[in-house]
């Protein structure tokens, strides 16, 4: 498209406010048409950023004249939210998770597909630089067949689960707002480790790999909040390939995220860590790629996802690294993974239904 994107959002809490809202007010080639939010913090963040309007109604929103929305709500509010945007026509950066069951993300899919909309879901690690050249190691068919993966990740968001969410605004800090505990503390409202953290960690196995969840048994416990702090899983990929997974929220404040990936396939293993920035594949011929990381370099940061978005939009990029498709294996995962734990962890099917979107991805 020629001209500016014309940018509307819902959701303008924390993340939105110190993130999204910054990078897209610093662009040249955005309008920030409108913004949609219920806290009363509303009308000091469209002055902040420029926003043209703002309204407590979100068909308000969809009624100005945009090419685009970002979400940037509760999880439980992204698929009515999405699907309304999406069915208008209007590109769509929908936040993590996606949606919180599995019909929902592949219904996403599918209506992204029809409608030829683009979708991004801002999963910031699979952007950085180093990790993007472990995914190109990994399509060029070093690994051979994937037999075995491990997927473990580990956060400092004690706080923002089971505490006072605004401890993370060290981090990341708004001028209007901490996060809503409701947002991530509600097991409702898809609280919790699993939709709120490992959602990360798969999305980035799924894009790495391709893998596609077929089963899975897992439990998850709460070390006394109330939702889940811990996860565990057995995963069975489609074609036999066998995983574990791990997850927990409570690393010490100040200690970097653990985002540690392993993949043995029958050619070769990749071994990918964020912590202490590693990537590696070494196959059984004897080839080896031991990359050069700054160190550094694996700390979280989520700017490329929001920049992709408006890139893909306006034609200057074509990569997009965190797509549907990629969004709703993780959402179908996460479901099955919380269904499997509280039926006390038996094995659990993640698909069964396969979707338009899912046929064609795999013919
Ligand atoms: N990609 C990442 O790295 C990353 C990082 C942090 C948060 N997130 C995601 O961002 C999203 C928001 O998280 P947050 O911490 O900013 O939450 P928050 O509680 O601070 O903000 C939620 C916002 O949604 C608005 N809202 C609630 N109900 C609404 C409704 N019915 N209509 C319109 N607006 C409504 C609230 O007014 C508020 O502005 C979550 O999905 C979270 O998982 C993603």
């Amino acid at each position: 498209m020629s001209g500016r994107v014309r940018l509307g959002a819902v959701g303008a809490g924390w993340w939105a406010t110190s993130n999204h809202f910054p990078i897209f007010a610093a662009r040249e080639d955005v309008d920030l048409v409108g913004v949609c939010g219920i806290g009363p913090e509303l009308e000091a963040v469209r002055e902040q950023f420029g926003f043209g309007m703002a309204t407590t109604d979100y068909d308000e929103l969809l009624d100005q004249d945009l090419d685009a929305v970002v979400i940037s709500t509760p999880h439980d509010l992204h698929h009515p939210q999405a699907v309304a945007a999406i069915d208008r026509g209007l590109h769509v950066l929908v936040e993590k998770p996606v949606t919180l069951h599995a019909d929902q993300g592949w219904d996403l899919a599918d209506r992204v597909r029809e409608r030829g909309v683009h979708f991004l879901a801002p999963y910031g690690w699979n952007y950085k630089p180093f990790i993007v050249e472990a995914k190109r190691l990994v399509a060029a068919g070093h690994l051979g067949e994937i037999q075995h993966v491990l997927c473990h990740m580990a956060s400092p968001t004690r706080g923002l689960f089971a505490g006072d969410t605004n401890h993370i605004r060290s981090l990341w800090d708004s001028k209007t707002s901490g996060p809503e505990p409701s947002t991530w503390q509600s097991p409702a409202r898809g609280g919790g480790y699993a939709h709120g953290q490992v959602t990360h960690s798969s999305a980035l196995l799924f894009w790495l790999s391709e893998l596609r969840a077929s089963s899975v048994m897992a439990k998850v416990s709460t070390g006394g909040a109330a939702v889940d702090l811990f996860d565990a899983a057995v995963i069975t990929f489609d074609g036999g390939a066998l995983g574990s997974l791990s997850g927990a929220a409570t690393l010490p404040d100040g200690n970097p995220y653990q985002v540690d990936i392993r993949i043995f396939g029958t050619e070769g293993v990749l071994l990918l860590d964020t912590e202490r920035e590693r990537v590696s594949l070494h196959r059984y011929d004897g080839t080896r790629w031991d990359l050069d990381i700054e160190p550094g370099a694996g700390a979280y940061e989520c700017i490329v996802p929001p920049n992709r978005f408006i890139d893909l939009i306006a034609g200057a990029s074509t990569e997009n690294n965190s797509d549907a498709v990629v969004a709703a294996r993780s959402v179908e995962l996460i479901d099955a993974m919380l269904r499997s734990a509280a039926d006390g962890g038996v094995e659990t099917t993640v698909h069964g239904e396969t979707s338009v979107n899912q046929k064609e991805k795999t013919a």
